[in-house]
């Protein structure tokens, strides 16, 4: 529960608007960090989770470097003060106009994706005399065990090379001149919490590189992605994911030799309990089924619950906590009969005015907002600044 200091500061405000805890922020990224440093990996953060410039400054300060997955999220790294030596660029369609400005910043690798990407790059990169650096992302077939939607590393998804293409792929590279091959990529998915997934795909980078370095191509970065879950079931009693034995995994399963690095691209697990959307509640329905409370957010500032049937935990900051509550469907003002919070939530007693905070909302929450219904811009509250 958001406590009740902090709930009677959001009192004159108008809603809905994200509430960061600057405090969790700074909790979470220093477990992370800390984990990460004494084994000596590198941690890129990926900014499609959040890209929020006040965010990206305190993870940019300690010292992570940026995934990112357009231009723009290029730029806005830069901007926000990430040095292009520690950003990475992925994503299975990247634009000619993208590639180019990527090339001028020198940034530490693309994550390519097909053959054809890689001749992209290496005409491009020829046009203006400089060597792209480049990771292969391979698709492990590895089953994250999660939504499918948020499944990338099996076969049937679209991302990363084909295993049956590396053969060809590894001839290419050879003859792609204004291309450096510096490591191997992976990604199994987003919201990943058995950790066993994890230990698969160590198993199956380590048998990938060294299919590379008996072909003769030593592979500096392996790059393990993201994808470390949250508990969206309890934002406060465990707010911090154990980046400790996540990290761990990495340690004891990936084999390594002294020349090569570990890199892993995390978003949610940095970002996301330190988010919440405030909202009113705009009215009470009674209908002949079901309590609605209809709130003033909706899936254009929360996506998750509509898109991915995501559950996030609801809290009434205003009412009362009593005993007994009311089992409710939170929803929003907008047009879908998916624009849903939550169905039969329990809640206390609530009415028209109540606060109502839905939690977890740090990922993937402000970033894929929309102005859909003309609704208004999204506005944010910042512990520190209250
Ligand atoms: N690296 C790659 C190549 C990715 O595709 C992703 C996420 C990440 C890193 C970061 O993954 P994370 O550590 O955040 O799990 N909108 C969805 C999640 C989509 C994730 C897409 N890729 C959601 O709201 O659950």
């Amino acid at each position: 529960m958001i406590n009740t200091d902090i709930a009677t500061k959001f009192a004159d405000r108008e809603t809905p608007f994200y509430y960061y805890d600057m405090d969790v922020l700074a909790r979470t990224l220093e477990a992370a960090h800390e984990a990460s440093q004494k084994r000596g990996f590198h941690v890129h953060y990926a900014l499609k989770a959040n890209f929020n410039d006040v965010l990206l400054k305190r993870i940019q300060e300690i010292g992570f470097g940026a995934d990112c997955v357009s231009g723009n999220e290029v730029r806005k790294a830069i901007e926000c003060g990430f040095t292009p030596q520690n950003i990475t660029f992925a994503g299975v369609g990247k634009s000619d106009k993208e590639i180019n400005y990527a090339l001028t910043q020198q940034i530490f690798a693309f994550n390519v994706e097909s053959i054809q990407e890689l001749e992209v790059i290496n005409e491009l990169a020829s046009k203006q005399g400089v060597k792209a650096n480049v990771a292969l992302r391979i698709n492990p077939n590895v089953d994250a065990h999660t939504h499918h939607y948020i499944t990338t590393g099996l076969d049937e998804n679209k991302f990363g090379v084909p295993n049956a293409d590396l053969e060809k792929c590894a001839s290419v590279l050879k003859k792609c001149e204004f291309i450096e091959l510096v490591g191997l990529h992976f990604h199994v998915g987003s919201q990943i919490t058995d950790m066993t997934v994890f230990k698969s795909l160590c198993v199956k980078v380590n048998e990938w590189k060294n299919w590379f370095e008996e072909r003769g191509t030593q592979i500096r970065v392996l790059n393990v992605g993201g994808g470390l879950g949250i508990d969206y079931k309890n934002p406060d009693s465990n707010s911090i994911p154990d980046f400790e034995a996540y990290f761990d995994i990495f340690d004891r399963f990936l084999e390594r030799k002294p020349y090569q690095e570990v890199h892993f691209e995390l978003g949610r697990a940095l970002v996301a309990q330190c988010g919440s959307l405030i909202s009113r509640v705009l009215y009470v329905k009674n209908g002949v089924k079901k309590n609605f409370l209809v709130l003033d957010a909706g899936m254009t500032e929360l996506m998750r619950p509509a898109l991915y049937q995501a559950y996030h935990k609801i809290e009434n900051l205003s009412a009362v906590e009593t005993e007994e509550s009311l089992n409710y469907d939170v929803v929003g003002p907008i047009c879908e009969s998916s624009d849903c919070f939550g169905k039969e939530v329990p809640l206390p007693d609530s009415g028209r005015g109540d606060l109502i905070a839905i939690r977890s909302a740090g990922a993937y929450g402000e970033v894929m907002a929309s102005r859909y219904n003309l609704r208004e811009e999204i506005r944010f509250v910042y512990s520190d600044q209250l």
